[in-house]
């Protein structure tokens, strides 16, 4: 599996995607500021990576603390919660990942445990999350492999796999899992302009992984689909809104849109976490704007004239009637995503 992020004594230790897939080399943050940065600087990245990072980020800040009273470290608990939730906006993982070992800490602070007792069980709750995503993961896998084709090629967006994750992946998990069961799938990787996660990380992960696996520039999958050689798309997703519309890396709109046209069907995998239910629908998603120069540049060469305008949105939001199934490791869900959304939600509270 691929070691995406892990917690070690030293701190925690990211796998630097930067990088890939020339290189496989780490980066150590030893306190909480050094994982904003390696957030927001895409060094790990994905929205459960995301999460699982910024939950580790918050604990390395409370381990780390030299406060020595409750009233002094509650403060701190706010400055590193603040810090981690300035990185990326679009990712609701980022800040479930926050508040699920804030809310701990303050469980645990209110009752007036001891300092040290509330290290170790923040560290522990990290820890255990990182575990659970792998398991999510594995179980988006077993529900949504039946619903790719037995044979054919399927089409992903971005990267949803072992290194958006803890490991194993969302979208490349379920085509994983398919072909775990017998399916004959190949993969189209779109490259995913402008940061390359398509050509750069998923190809990496399948190929390591013997998946058969063609890399497409963002324009070609129109022809494909035409063709005939495109049988199923699936993406991971950022944030899904309560009425099922699907924030995704920039161009999962269009692509939603071509799968439509012809006839193919579109889905989306993600964890739980992914679903804000206290976003009423895709228009009230905020979207990330990055620097011009991830457009402006490649490889740290030049392609654009000086001067000239840019847009550089990280991600866009697939309306749900696009969208064919949303497969989350609770089962899958259908159109009515409203309805099938707020139930889902209703059962795991009862
Ligand atoms: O900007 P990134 O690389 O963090 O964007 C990642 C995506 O858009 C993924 O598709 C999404 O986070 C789902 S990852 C399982």
């Amino acid at each position: 599996m691929i070691p995406t992020l892990e917690w070690l004594p030293e701190g925690v230790n990211f796998l630097d995607q930067t990088k890939l897939p020339l290189e496989e080399t780490y980066v150590l943050a030893t306190d909480y500021k050094q994982v904003a940065v390696v957030i927001r600087d895409m060094i790990v990245r994905g929205a459960p990576a995301i999460g699982v990072a910024a939950a580790m980020g918050v604990a390395l800040g409370i381990e780390r603390s030299t406060a020595t009273t409750l009233d002094a470290l509650t403060a701190e608990v706010a400055i590193i919660a603040k810090t981690l939730a300035e990185t990326r906006p679009t990712a609701v993982n980022l800040f479930w990942g926050i508040d699920e070992v804030r809310g701990l800490y303050n469980s645990l602070a209110a009752k007036g445990a001891p300092i040290a007792e509330i290290k170790l069980a923040v560290i522990a709750r990290a820890c255990q999350m990182y575990d659970e995503d792998i398991a999510a993961c594995q179980k988006m896998g077993a529900f949504g492999a039946p619903l790719l084709p037995m044979q054919g090629t399927v089409l992903t967006h971005c990267n949803a796999g072992a290194l958006a994750t803890c490991g194993y992946g969302t979208a490349l998990g379920v085509i994983r899992a398919a072909i775990e069961q017998g399916h004959k799938i190949d993969v189209f990787a779109d490259e995913t302009r402008p940061f390359l996660q398509g050509a750069r990380l998923t190809a990496w992960e399948l190929m390591k992984d013997d998946i058969k696996t063609t890399v497409l520039c963002d324009n070609m999958a129109a022809a494909l689909m035409r063709q005939g050689r495109i049988q199923a798309v699936i993406v991971g997703s950022d944030r899904i809104a309560a009425n099922g519309d699907v924030a995704n890396k920039i161009g999962t709109y269009g692509v939603s849109i071509l799968a439509h046209e012809h006839g193919i069907p579109f889905y989306v995998a993600a964890p739980w976490s992914t679903v804000d239910m206290a976003t009423a629908n895709g228009d009230l998603i905020p979207i990330e704007q990055r620097d011009a120069r991830e457009v402006t540049h490649s490889n740290g060469r030049q392609m654009t004239p000086d001067g000239v305008g840019i847009e550089n949105p990280a991600f866009d939001v697939t309306p749900a009637k696009y969208v064919t199934a949303i497969i989350t490791e609770r089962g899958v869900l259908h159109a009515p995503y409203a309805e099938s959304i707020r139930a889902m939600a209703n059962a795991a509270r009862s």
